[in-house]
């Protein structure tokens, strides 16, 4: 018995063996090694992004693999994310996070990242990214009703955060609250107006007792003591003009090591100068990667022209793949290796 186990193993052994680690040819962009690749790459974006939300991986566009020697690899990868509900500074894990749906008024980030891969350990070595919102008129086609993105500095988001945050503040018995950002905001008009709006704080060196005496002394806590936190705010206004205000807010509580870079503040004071007249914080400004300048933008193959080699390169391979005698039988021509799979929705 032990001898035909042994026969057994000694048979399947060469034949598993024989199988690569890796199928041979070019990544495909649904592959295992490229979505940990694409993993690697949100989650770094994440960590430099300083304004605005989280992003979700939606897309994998296109990857291209470079061979360094051996074992290592630069790798190219063009990504599409999504933006997710929850702000750049919370706590919560990316897979927690729930990407904002369609008719929430999608934001899209686009981008292009280079990576170096040693024995299959991947480290980002450039990135650069920019995000824009859905168009209303694809919103509105689904959801005529919808509330849409709003300018982060149009003055009803601006009346509506400053008053559900001194609304807040009044009835507060802790810290009291200084707004850092707001993230985003939507309009509805039909068939009630309705102003939304998401903005992030941070607690003050004041309890909002305190700050009733003198607002100007209340700093934002220090670095090593930061708590910030994030509010809703719903603005209601009847016909007869009368306002319903619905604020929410919640502190996250300190998180070591996580801080947060004021833009720099034009003279209203309340909505930096680089987001005035936008609904999104772009993640062109707000992730900044010290090794992305613009002199390294041309280390990203531009589409048109690699995607023209690539094109050749395969009409190549397929040429020379021909020549090879096929197994028995017909086998379906394989599936596009990219772009790769939707995960959420196509904007
Ligand atoms: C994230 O989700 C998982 C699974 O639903 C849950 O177990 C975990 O507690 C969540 N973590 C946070 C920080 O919300
Ligand atoms: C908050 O910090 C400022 C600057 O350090 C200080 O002047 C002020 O007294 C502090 N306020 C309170 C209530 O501790
Ligand atoms: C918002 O900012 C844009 C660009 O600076 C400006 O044109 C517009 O007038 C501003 N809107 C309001 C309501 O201040």
């Amino acid at each position: 018995m032990k001898a035909l186990v042994a026969l057994i193993l000694l048979i399947q052994l060469p034949i598993h063996k024989a199988v690569p680690a890796a199928p041979p040819g070019p990544l495909g962009c649904d592959d295992p090694e490229s979505e940990e690749a694409a993993e690697v790459a949100v989650s770094y974006i994440n960590a430099h992004s300083h304004h605005g939300y989280k992003f979700a991986l939606n897309r994998i566009e296109n990857i291209r693999v470079i061979p360094q020697g051996l074992n290592s690899d630069i790798i190219f990868l063009e990504l599409d994310l999504l933006e997710t509900t929850c702000h750049i500074l919370s706590p919560t894990p990316l897979e927690n996070c729930t990407v904002r749906s369609f008719a929430e008024h999608a934001v899209e980030g686009d981008c292009d990242v280079k990576l170096l891969r040693v024995d299959r350990k991947f480290a980002v070595l450039a990135s650069k990214c920019h995000s824009h919102a859905d168009s209303s008129e694809d919103i509105l086609q689904v959801c005529p009703d919808c509330p849409l993105l709003a300018s982060l500095n149009n003055t009803e988001v601006l009346t509506t955060v400053t008053a559900a945050l001194n609304a807040h503040n009044s009835k507060t018995a802790d810290a009291y609250l200084s707004l850092l950002e707001i993230g985003r905001a939507k309009i509805q008009y039909h068939p009630a107006h309705i102003v939304y709006a998401e903005f992030a704080v941070a607690a003050t060196n004041c309890s909002a007792e305190e700050a009733k005496d003198n607002v100007e002394a209340c700093q934002l806590l220090p670095d090593d003591q930061s708590n910030f936190g994030f509010c809703t705010a719903t603005m209601v206004t009847t016909q007869d003009k009368s306002q319903d205000l619905r604020a929410d807010c919640q502190l996250y509580g300190h998180q070591p090591g996580v801080t947060y870079s004021q833009p720099g503040q034009d003279t209203s004071g309340l909505v930096p100068s680089v987001v005035q007249g936008f609904t999104n914080h772009n993640l062109r400004l707000s992730h900044n990667n010290p090794f992305a300048s613009e002199s390294s933008s041309s280390e990203f193959p531009t589409a048109v022209l690699s995607a023209k080699s690539v094109a050749k390169r395969a009409v190549a391979e397929v040429a020379q793949h021909d020549k090879v005698p096929r197994p028995v039988g017909f086998l379906p021509p394989p599936p596009p290796p990219c772009p790769g799979k939707v995960r959420h929705f196509k904007i």
